[in-house]
């Protein structure tokens, strides 16, 4: 079943149109990778989907609901975003983790202030789930580190434990180690292996091919803010039949 359906996706910064119709299923389970050379509007269709920008045409549904309609202004406001946000969760390439709160308090954050006004706010409960996701992570001897503390692999691995916190039906990732060192890259991405592994459902921004192949149910690849090729791994990665992905994929694998 689709979780996510987009369709005719389009923004524009000023007169620059940065997605021309992008269109794209996603269902439950699987993971989706994003390809795509610098500026091809990769960070900023995943900033669409989280709200973090607001798509000037097309839709989105969730699980088959309206999620986003650019011709309703009612889409853009707080009090709707704000009970939509926590469906899409999105990691960072930088983790953007608050330095002032340890391990588990950046963890346990979002869900404090979302469950603050529920009838029976239990924090024992909201900390018991903090540390598993922490220990989910592999860093049950981290928990309570500050930021500075932690090596970039071990801050990644904060914020997607941080995303999951709120269960998001979806979890996208902008390319989630490309700040990392080559050694740190590997634990992150062994992470993200496990989740797919037990059918979270992800998109992910990568550069890392090798690991897009091997993970991925599908692939898009994207070029001047178009889709203009998108299917399984060993078709789109292995045999592209478009130019530019062709052309993409050549430059990549010579450095
Ligand atoms: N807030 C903004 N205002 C104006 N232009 C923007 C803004 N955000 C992005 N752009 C432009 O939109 C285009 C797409 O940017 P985007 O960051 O989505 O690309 P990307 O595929 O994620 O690239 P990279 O691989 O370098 O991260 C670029 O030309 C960028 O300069
Ligand atoms: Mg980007």
């Amino acid at each position: 079943m689709s979780i996510l359906e987009v369709s005719g996706l389009k923004k524009s910064f000023g007169s620059t149109m940065v997605l021309c119709d992008i269109s794209f299923d996603l269902d439950e389970g699987e993971t989706l990778s994003v390809i795509g050379s610098s500026g091809s509007g990769k960070t900023t269709m995943l900033r669409c989907l989280n709200f973090l920008e607001f798509a000037d045409g097309g839709r989105i549904l969730l699980r088959g609901q309206p999620f986003y309609d650019s011709d309703d202004p009612l889409d853009r406001t707080p009090g709707v975003i704000s009970r939509k946000i926590t469906h899409i969760g999105l990691v960072f390439q930088s983790f953007n983790l608050f330095p002032q709160y340890t391990a588990l308090e950046n963890v346990c954050l979002a869900p404090r202030i979302n469950r603050a006004k529920e009838t029976g706010y239990d924090e024992g409960k909201i900390i018991s789930e903090g540390k598993a996701l922490l220990e989910q992570m592999g860093l049950e001897d981290r928990m309570n580190h500050y930021p500075h503390q932690l090596s970039g692999g071990q801050k990644q691995r904060v914020a997607i434990a941080r995303a999951m916190a709120m269960h998001p039906d979806i979890l996208c990732f902008d390319e989630p180690t490309s700040a990392l060192d080559p050694e740190l890259t590997g634990e992150v991405l062994k992470v993200i292996r496990s989740l797919a592994s037990r059918k979270t459902t992800m998109i992910i921004v990568t550069h890392e091919m090798a690991f897009a192949r091997d993970v991925s149910d599908k692939v898009i690849f994207m070029d001047g803010g178009r889709i203009v090729e998108q299917g399984r791994p060993e078709d789109v990665i292995e045999n592209p039949k478009n130019e530019r992905t062709i052309q993409f994929l050549a430059n990549y694998s010579n450095g």
